[in-house]
Protein backbone atom coordinates (compact mmCIF):
# COMPACT_ATOMS: atom_id res chain seq x y z
CA UNK A 1 0.00 0.00 0.00
CA UNK A 2 1.53 3.27 -1.02
CA UNK A 3 1.27 6.42 1.41
CA UNK A 4 0.57 9.79 0.83
CA UNK A 5 2.90 11.79 1.39
CA UNK A 6 1.53 13.41 5.25
CA UNK A 7 0.83 9.41 6.24
CA UNK A 8 4.75 9.54 5.32
CA UNK A 9 5.46 12.44 7.36
CA UNK A 10 3.86 11.45 10.17
CA UNK A 11 5.77 8.24 10.16
CA UNK A 12 8.67 9.74 9.82
CA UNK A 13 8.21 12.01 13.06
CA UNK A 14 7.23 9.04 14.95
CA UNK A 15 10.58 7.69 14.55
CA UNK A 16 12.54 10.49 14.68
CA UNK A 17 13.44 11.24 11.01
CA UNK A 18 13.50 15.14 11.14
CA UNK A 19 10.62 16.55 9.18
CA UNK A 20 8.57 19.69 9.24
CA UNK A 21 5.70 20.54 10.56
CA UNK A 22 2.36 19.83 8.44
CA UNK A 23 -1.34 18.78 8.64
CA UNK A 24 -3.89 17.70 5.88
CA UNK A 25 -7.21 19.40 5.00
CA UNK A 26 -9.85 19.34 3.06
CA UNK A 27 -11.45 22.87 2.28
CA UNK A 28 -9.87 25.88 0.91
CA UNK A 29 -11.11 27.84 4.15
CA UNK A 30 -9.05 25.47 6.41
CA UNK A 31 -5.78 26.15 5.17
CA UNK A 32 -6.30 29.47 6.59
CA UNK A 33 -6.52 28.52 10.37
CA UNK A 34 -3.87 25.89 9.80
CA UNK A 35 -1.15 28.49 7.96
CA UNK A 36 -1.69 30.76 11.16
CA UNK A 37 -0.72 28.04 13.13
CA UNK A 38 2.28 28.10 11.46
CA UNK A 39 3.01 31.52 12.00
CA UNK A 40 1.30 32.75 8.84
CA UNK A 41 2.75 31.39 6.11
CA UNK A 42 3.05 27.81 4.76
CA UNK A 43 3.30 25.63 1.51
CA UNK A 44 0.83 24.13 0.30
CA UNK A 45 0.63 20.61 -1.52
CA UNK A 46 -1.35 18.23 -3.29
CA UNK A 47 -1.49 15.11 -1.55
CA UNK A 48 -1.79 12.57 -4.66
CA UNK A 49 -0.05 9.38 -4.58
CA UNK A 50 2.19 10.06 -7.77
CA UNK A 51 5.45 12.07 -8.13
CA UNK A 52 6.16 15.41 -9.92
CA UNK A 53 3.40 17.06 -7.88
CA UNK A 54 5.65 20.53 -7.65
CA UNK A 55 6.11 20.59 -11.77
CA UNK A 56 2.61 19.97 -12.53
CA UNK A 57 1.88 23.33 -9.71
CA UNK A 58 0.60 21.41 -7.08
CA UNK A 59 3.19 22.52 -4.58
CA UNK A 60 3.06 26.35 -3.83
CA UNK A 61 4.19 28.97 -1.22
CA UNK A 62 1.62 30.97 0.61
CA UNK A 63 2.98 33.76 2.36
CA UNK A 64 -0.01 35.06 3.99
CA UNK A 65 -2.73 33.23 5.00
CA UNK A 66 -5.03 34.28 2.54
CA UNK A 67 -2.76 33.48 -0.10
CA UNK A 68 -2.57 30.16 1.51
CA UNK A 69 -6.67 30.32 0.98
CA UNK A 70 -6.21 31.01 -2.59
CA UNK A 71 -3.59 28.10 -3.25
CA UNK A 72 -5.67 25.82 -1.49
CA UNK A 73 -8.80 27.06 -3.53
CA UNK A 74 -6.38 26.14 -7.32
CA UNK A 75 -4.92 22.91 -5.80
CA UNK A 76 -7.82 21.23 -4.33
CA UNK A 77 -9.64 19.38 -7.61
CA UNK A 78 -6.81 19.63 -9.40
CA UNK A 79 -6.06 17.06 -12.20
CA UNK A 80 -2.11 15.62 -11.03
CA UNK A 81 -1.43 12.34 -13.73
CA UNK A 82 -5.11 11.34 -13.42
CA UNK A 83 -4.89 11.83 -9.49
CA UNK A 84 -7.68 14.33 -8.55
CA UNK A 85 -6.49 16.27 -5.58
CA UNK A 86 -8.56 15.87 -2.72
CA UNK A 87 -6.46 16.82 0.10
CA UNK A 88 -4.08 19.16 0.91
CA UNK A 89 -0.82 19.30 3.11
CA UNK A 90 -0.75 23.03 4.78
CA UNK A 91 3.38 22.58 5.64
CA UNK A 92 5.66 24.59 7.18
CA UNK A 93 7.94 26.47 5.24
CA UNK A 94 11.52 25.24 5.20
CA UNK A 95 14.49 28.15 5.97
CA UNK A 96 15.98 28.48 2.82
CA UNK A 97 16.88 25.79 1.19
CA UNK A 98 20.11 25.24 0.08
CA UNK A 99 21.01 21.86 -1.22
CA UNK A 100 18.67 18.90 -2.27
CA UNK A 101 19.57 15.03 -2.01
CA UNK A 102 17.74 11.97 -2.08
CA UNK A 103 17.77 8.50 -0.05
CA UNK A 104 15.94 5.89 -0.14
CA UNK A 105 15.58 2.29 1.23
CA UNK A 106 13.78 -0.47 -1.20
CA UNK A 107 13.53 -3.91 -1.72
CA UNK A 108 15.22 -4.93 -4.63
CA UNK A 109 14.18 -8.34 -5.75
CA UNK A 110 16.36 -8.88 -8.42
CA UNK A 111 19.11 -8.73 -6.50
CA UNK A 112 17.41 -10.59 -3.31
CA UNK A 113 18.66 -8.01 -1.16
CA UNK A 114 17.70 -4.47 0.32
CA UNK A 115 19.09 -1.37 -1.64
CA UNK A 116 19.88 1.72 -0.54
CA UNK A 117 20.06 4.51 -2.53
CA UNK A 118 21.43 7.77 -2.24
CA UNK A 119 22.59 10.97 -4.09
CA UNK A 120 23.32 14.66 -3.52
CA UNK A 121 21.37 15.72 -6.86
CA UNK A 122 18.24 15.75 -5.56
CA UNK A 123 14.87 17.18 -6.01
CA UNK A 124 12.60 17.51 -8.78
CA UNK A 125 14.85 16.03 -11.74
CA UNK A 126 16.00 12.96 -9.29
CA UNK A 127 14.78 10.42 -12.64
CA UNK A 128 16.61 12.07 -15.25
CA UNK A 129 19.79 12.32 -12.61
CA UNK A 130 19.15 8.51 -12.28
CA UNK A 131 18.59 8.22 -16.35
CA UNK A 132 21.32 10.01 -17.72
CA UNK A 133 24.04 10.19 -14.96
CA UNK A 134 23.59 7.03 -13.45
CA UNK A 135 27.31 7.63 -11.48
CA UNK A 136 25.48 10.70 -9.41
CA UNK A 137 23.25 7.91 -7.46
CA UNK A 138 25.01 5.82 -5.26
CA UNK A 139 23.42 2.21 -5.09
CA UNK A 140 24.83 -0.15 -1.88
CA UNK A 141 22.81 -3.58 -1.15
CA UNK A 142 21.90 -3.32 2.71
CA UNK A 143 22.18 -6.96 4.31
CA UNK A 144 18.95 -8.05 6.00
CA UNK A 145 20.40 -9.30 9.06
CA UNK A 146 22.81 -6.54 9.08
CA UNK A 147 20.77 -3.41 8.25
CA UNK A 148 21.79 0.07 8.58
CA UNK A 149 24.18 0.37 11.32
CA UNK A 150 26.14 3.57 11.88
CA UNK A 151 29.70 1.90 9.50
CA UNK A 152 26.75 0.99 6.46
CA UNK A 153 25.41 4.81 6.89
CA UNK A 154 28.68 5.84 6.21
CA UNK A 155 29.65 3.52 3.78
CA UNK A 156 26.54 4.96 2.09
CA UNK A 157 27.53 8.45 2.62
CA UNK A 158 30.78 8.64 1.12
CA UNK A 159 29.89 6.47 -1.62
CA UNK A 160 27.15 9.08 -2.59
CA UNK A 161 29.71 12.11 -1.95
CA UNK A 162 27.66 13.64 0.28
CA UNK A 163 29.57 17.20 1.28
CA UNK A 164 31.84 17.13 4.66
CA UNK A 165 29.48 19.68 6.81
CA UNK A 166 26.50 17.37 6.26
CA UNK A 167 27.91 13.50 6.65
CA UNK A 168 27.31 13.51 10.21
CA UNK A 169 23.39 14.79 9.73
CA UNK A 170 22.64 12.94 6.66
CA UNK A 171 24.56 9.48 8.51
CA UNK A 172 21.99 9.43 11.50
CA UNK A 173 18.93 10.08 9.49
CA UNK A 174 20.25 6.91 7.03
CA UNK A 175 19.68 5.02 10.82
CA UNK A 176 17.27 6.32 11.75
CA UNK A 177 15.24 6.30 8.25
CA UNK A 178 16.19 2.20 8.06
CA UNK A 179 14.76 1.58 11.84
CA UNK A 180 11.55 3.11 9.67
CA UNK A 181 11.81 0.97 6.69
CA UNK A 182 11.76 -2.06 8.96
CA UNK A 183 9.63 -1.49 12.26
CA UNK A 184 6.69 -0.54 9.61
CA UNK A 185 7.44 -3.31 7.66
CA UNK A 186 8.28 -1.05 4.69
CA UNK A 187 9.03 -2.07 0.74
CA UNK A 188 9.79 1.69 -0.13
CA UNK A 189 10.80 4.33 1.73
CA UNK A 190 12.34 7.44 -0.34
CA UNK A 191 13.19 11.01 0.82
CA UNK A 192 13.51 13.72 -1.85
CA UNK A 193 13.90 16.11 -1.39
CA UNK A 194 16.31 15.19 2.10
CA UNK A 195 17.02 19.24 2.05
CA UNK A 196 20.11 21.05 3.51
CA UNK A 197 18.32 24.55 4.69
CA UNK A 198 19.91 27.95 5.55
CA UNK A 199 20.43 27.30 9.23
CA UNK A 200 22.61 24.13 8.45
CA UNK A 201 19.86 21.50 9.36
CA UNK A 202 18.70 18.39 7.38
CA UNK A 203 15.12 17.74 6.80
CA UNK A 204 12.94 15.31 4.93
CA UNK A 205 10.48 17.72 2.77
CA UNK A 206 8.82 15.16 1.04
CA UNK A 207 8.65 11.14 1.79
CA UNK A 208 7.14 8.87 -0.49
CA UNK A 209 6.40 5.32 1.74
CA UNK A 210 5.00 1.81 0.32
CA UNK A 211 4.08 -0.95 3.01
CA UNK A 212 4.28 -4.29 2.85
CA UNK A 213 0.47 -5.92 2.91
CA UNK A 214 1.68 -9.42 3.78
CA UNK A 215 2.91 -7.63 6.98
CA UNK A 216 -0.43 -6.24 7.59
CA UNK A 217 -1.43 -8.63 10.45
CA UNK A 218 1.13 -7.11 12.95
CA UNK A 219 0.59 -3.64 12.20
CA UNK A 220 -3.15 -3.10 13.43
CA UNK A 221 -2.56 0.58 13.08
CA UNK A 222 -1.70 0.60 9.36
CA UNK A 223 -5.84 -0.42 8.09
CA UNK A 224 -6.51 3.49 9.46
CA UNK A 225 -3.59 4.55 6.43
CA UNK A 226 -5.80 3.20 3.77
CA UNK A 227 -7.60 5.53 1.53
CA UNK A 228 -10.97 4.47 1.65
CA UNK A 229 -12.52 6.83 -0.67
CA UNK A 230 -10.49 5.43 -3.56
CA UNK A 231 -10.75 1.82 -2.65
CA UNK A 232 -13.49 -0.19 -5.40
CA UNK A 233 -16.35 -1.55 -3.43
CA UNK A 234 -15.86 -4.66 -4.94
CA UNK A 235 -11.98 -4.79 -4.22
CA UNK A 236 -13.10 -4.76 -0.67
CA UNK A 237 -15.97 -6.97 -0.47
CA UNK A 238 -13.91 -9.22 -1.95
CA UNK A 239 -10.95 -8.58 0.46
CA UNK A 240 -13.73 -9.15 3.02
CA UNK A 241 -14.48 -12.91 1.94
CA UNK A 242 -10.72 -14.00 1.15
CA UNK A 243 -10.85 -13.46 -2.83
CA UNK A 244 -8.82 -12.23 -4.68
CA UNK A 245 -10.73 -9.71 -6.97
CA UNK A 246 -9.06 -7.11 -9.34
CA UNK A 247 -11.03 -4.70 -11.49
CA UNK A 248 -9.80 -4.16 -15.18
CA UNK A 249 -11.27 -2.18 -17.80
CA UNK A 250 -12.96 -4.66 -20.23
CA UNK A 251 -16.42 -6.33 -20.80
CA UNK A 252 -15.86 -9.64 -19.69
CA UNK A 253 -15.99 -11.34 -15.92
CA UNK A 254 -13.26 -13.54 -15.55
CA UNK A 255 -13.44 -16.15 -12.30
CA UNK A 256 -10.79 -19.05 -12.13
CA UNK A 257 -9.13 -21.51 -9.84
CA UNK A 258 -5.13 -20.42 -9.32
CA UNK A 259 -3.24 -17.57 -10.23
CA UNK A 260 -1.42 -19.24 -13.38
CA UNK A 261 -4.94 -20.13 -15.11
CA UNK A 262 -6.20 -16.96 -14.13
CA UNK A 263 -3.38 -15.23 -16.11
CA UNK A 264 -3.59 -17.18 -18.88
CA UNK A 265 -7.45 -16.85 -18.72
CA UNK A 266 -7.17 -13.07 -19.11
CA UNK A 267 -4.37 -13.20 -22.32
CA UNK A 268 -6.88 -16.01 -24.11
CA UNK A 269 -9.73 -13.48 -23.60
CA UNK A 270 -8.35 -10.67 -24.34
CA UNK A 271 -7.06 -12.29 -27.83
CA UNK A 272 -10.09 -13.87 -28.46
CA UNK A 273 -12.10 -10.34 -28.12
CA UNK A 274 -10.02 -8.97 -30.79
CA UNK A 275 -12.17 -11.09 -33.24
CA UNK A 276 -15.64 -9.56 -31.65
CA UNK A 277 -14.51 -5.71 -31.34
CA UNK A 278 -11.90 -5.44 -29.43
CA UNK A 279 -13.57 -7.16 -25.96
CA UNK A 280 -11.39 -7.50 -22.97
CA UNK A 281 -11.32 -8.63 -19.64
CA UNK A 282 -13.40 -6.54 -17.01
CA UNK A 283 -11.64 -8.35 -13.95
CA UNK A 284 -10.81 -11.03 -12.41
CA UNK A 285 -11.06 -13.11 -9.95
CA UNK A 286 -9.22 -16.03 -8.03
CA UNK A 287 -11.51 -18.58 -6.36
CA UNK A 288 -8.13 -20.11 -5.38
CA UNK A 289 -7.92 -24.32 -4.25
CA UNK A 290 -11.25 -24.80 -3.46
CA UNK A 291 -14.46 -24.24 -4.92
CA UNK A 292 -17.65 -25.15 -2.34
CA UNK A 293 -20.62 -23.65 -3.65
CA UNK A 294 -20.25 -20.68 -1.15
CA UNK A 295 -17.15 -19.81 -2.12
CA UNK A 296 -18.03 -19.93 -6.38
CA UNK A 297 -21.89 -17.75 -5.07
CA UNK A 298 -19.24 -15.24 -2.92
CA UNK A 299 -17.39 -14.83 -6.36
CA UNK A 300 -19.85 -14.64 -8.58
CA UNK A 301 -21.98 -11.83 -6.54
CA UNK A 302 -18.18 -10.16 -6.86
CA UNK A 303 -17.85 -10.64 -10.91
CA UNK A 304 -21.78 -9.67 -11.78
CA UNK A 305 -21.72 -6.83 -8.90
CA UNK A 306 -19.32 -5.48 -11.59
CA UNK A 307 -21.49 -2.73 -13.92
CA UNK A 308 -19.16 -3.39 -16.63
CA UNK A 309 -19.47 -7.10 -17.27
CA UNK A 310 -21.43 -8.34 -19.77
CA UNK A 311 -20.40 -11.94 -19.89
CA UNK A 312 -18.90 -14.21 -17.41
CA UNK A 313 -16.15 -16.71 -18.29
CA UNK A 314 -15.54 -19.79 -15.45
CA UNK A 315 -12.34 -21.18 -16.40
CA UNK A 316 -11.39 -23.58 -13.61
CA UNK A 317 -8.94 -26.67 -13.79
CA UNK A 318 -10.28 -29.64 -11.31
CA UNK A 319 -7.55 -30.38 -9.33
CA UNK A 320 -8.13 -31.75 -5.28
CA UNK A 321 -10.71 -30.16 -5.84
CA UNK A 322 -12.55 -31.68 -8.58
CA UNK A 323 -15.17 -30.82 -11.66
CA UNK A 324 -18.30 -32.11 -10.21
CA UNK A 325 -17.30 -30.96 -7.01
CA UNK A 326 -17.41 -27.01 -8.55
CA UNK A 327 -20.60 -27.84 -11.41
CA UNK A 328 -22.35 -28.25 -7.91
CA UNK A 329 -21.17 -24.97 -6.64
CA UNK A 330 -21.42 -23.39 -9.49
CA UNK A 331 -25.37 -24.73 -10.04
CA UNK A 332 -25.75 -24.18 -6.33
CA UNK A 333 -24.40 -20.61 -6.44
CA UNK A 334 -26.95 -19.46 -8.98
CA UNK A 335 -29.68 -20.99 -6.82
CA UNK A 336 -28.17 -19.37 -3.68
CA UNK A 337 -27.67 -15.91 -5.48
CA UNK A 338 -31.60 -15.93 -6.38
CA UNK A 339 -32.43 -17.01 -2.87
CA UNK A 340 -30.65 -13.91 -1.75
CA UNK A 341 -32.47 -11.86 -3.98
CA UNK A 342 -29.35 -11.27 -6.67
CA UNK A 343 -31.23 -12.26 -9.47
CA UNK A 344 -28.70 -13.37 -12.68
CA UNK A 345 -28.92 -11.82 -15.87
CA UNK A 346 -25.66 -11.96 -16.77
CA UNK A 347 -24.47 -14.79 -19.41
CA UNK A 348 -22.11 -17.36 -18.20
CA UNK A 349 -19.83 -19.69 -20.43
CA UNK A 350 -18.16 -22.57 -17.95
CA UNK A 351 -15.27 -24.46 -19.00
CA UNK A 352 -14.30 -27.49 -16.94
CA UNK A 353 -11.29 -29.69 -17.52
CA UNK A 354 -9.09 -31.80 -15.26
CA UNK A 355 -9.83 -34.27 -12.52
CA UNK A 356 -13.61 -35.74 -12.59
CA UNK A 357 -14.24 -33.17 -16.14
CA UNK A 358 -16.57 -35.84 -17.80
CA UNK A 359 -18.96 -35.83 -14.61
CA UNK A 360 -19.11 -32.31 -13.88
CA UNK A 361 -19.83 -31.30 -17.43
CA UNK A 362 -23.02 -33.80 -16.93
CA UNK A 363 -24.16 -32.15 -13.79
CA UNK A 364 -24.05 -28.91 -15.61
CA UNK A 365 -25.60 -30.09 -18.63
CA UNK A 366 -28.67 -31.70 -16.12
CA UNK A 367 -29.16 -28.27 -14.65
CA UNK A 368 -29.85 -26.74 -17.78
CA UNK A 369 -29.94 -23.04 -16.35
CA UNK A 370 -30.82 -21.23 -19.11
CA UNK A 371 -28.03 -18.62 -18.68
CA UNK A 372 -25.13 -21.00 -18.46
CA UNK A 373 -23.44 -22.18 -21.30
CA UNK A 374 -20.67 -25.00 -21.19
CA UNK A 375 -17.61 -25.26 -23.78
CA UNK A 376 -15.05 -27.65 -23.26
CA UNK A 377 -12.00 -25.79 -24.58
CA UNK A 378 -9.87 -22.89 -23.45
CA UNK A 379 -9.82 -21.38 -26.74
CA UNK A 380 -13.37 -21.96 -27.70
CA UNK A 381 -15.32 -20.78 -24.05
CA UNK A 382 -13.16 -17.50 -24.74
CA UNK A 383 -14.50 -16.65 -27.72
CA UNK A 384 -17.83 -17.74 -26.74
CA UNK A 385 -17.69 -15.20 -23.97
CA UNK A 386 -16.32 -12.35 -25.62
CA UNK A 387 -18.99 -12.99 -28.53
CA UNK A 388 -21.70 -13.08 -25.43
CA UNK A 389 -19.86 -9.67 -24.19
CA UNK A 390 -19.85 -8.27 -27.66
CA UNK A 391 -23.36 -8.72 -28.55
CA UNK A 392 -25.00 -6.98 -25.62
N1 LIG B 1 7.95 22.54 3.27
C1 LIG B 1 8.62 23.05 2.24
N2 LIG B 1 9.25 24.24 2.34
C2 LIG B 1 9.89 24.77 1.27
N3 LIG B 1 10.00 24.19 0.08
C3 LIG B 1 9.41 22.98 -0.09
C4 LIG B 1 8.69 22.36 0.98
N4 LIG B 1 8.23 21.18 0.52
C5 LIG B 1 8.63 21.08 -0.76
N5 LIG B 1 9.34 22.15 -1.13
C6 LIG B 1 9.96 22.39 -2.46
O1 LIG B 1 9.08 21.93 -3.47
C7 LIG B 1 9.72 20.93 -4.26
C8 LIG B 1 8.70 19.87 -4.64
O2 LIG B 1 8.07 19.36 -3.51
P1 LIG B 1 7.96 17.82 -3.21
O3 LIG B 1 7.29 17.69 -1.89
O4 LIG B 1 9.28 17.16 -3.33
O5 LIG B 1 6.94 17.31 -4.31
P2 LIG B 1 7.17 16.42 -5.65
O6 LIG B 1 8.35 15.55 -5.42
O7 LIG B 1 5.92 15.62 -5.80
O8 LIG B 1 7.36 17.40 -6.76
C9 LIG B 1 10.84 20.39 -3.39
O9 LIG B 1 11.90 19.88 -4.18
C10 LIG B 1 11.24 21.59 -2.60
O10 LIG B 1 12.17 22.39 -3.35
MG1 LIG C 1 9.67 15.21 -4.01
Amino acid sequence: MDLFEYQARDLFAKHGVPVLAGEVIDTPEAAREATERLGGRSVVKAQVKVGGRGKAGGVKLAATPDEAVARATDILGMDIKGHTVHKVMIAETAPEIAEEYYVSYLLDRTNRTFLAMASVEGGMDIEEVAATKPEALAKIPVDANEGVTEAKAREIVEAAKFPAEVKDQVAEILVTLWKTFVAEDALLVEVNPLAKVADGRVIALDGKVSLDANADFRHPDHAELEDKAAANPLEAAAKAKNLNYVKLDGEVGIIGNGAGLVMSTLDVVAYAGEAHGGVKPANFLDIGGGASAEVMANGLEIILGDPDVKSVFVNVFGGITACDEVANGIVQALNLLSSRGEEVTKPLVVRLDGNNAELGRKILSDANHPLVQRVDTMDGAADKAAELAAAK
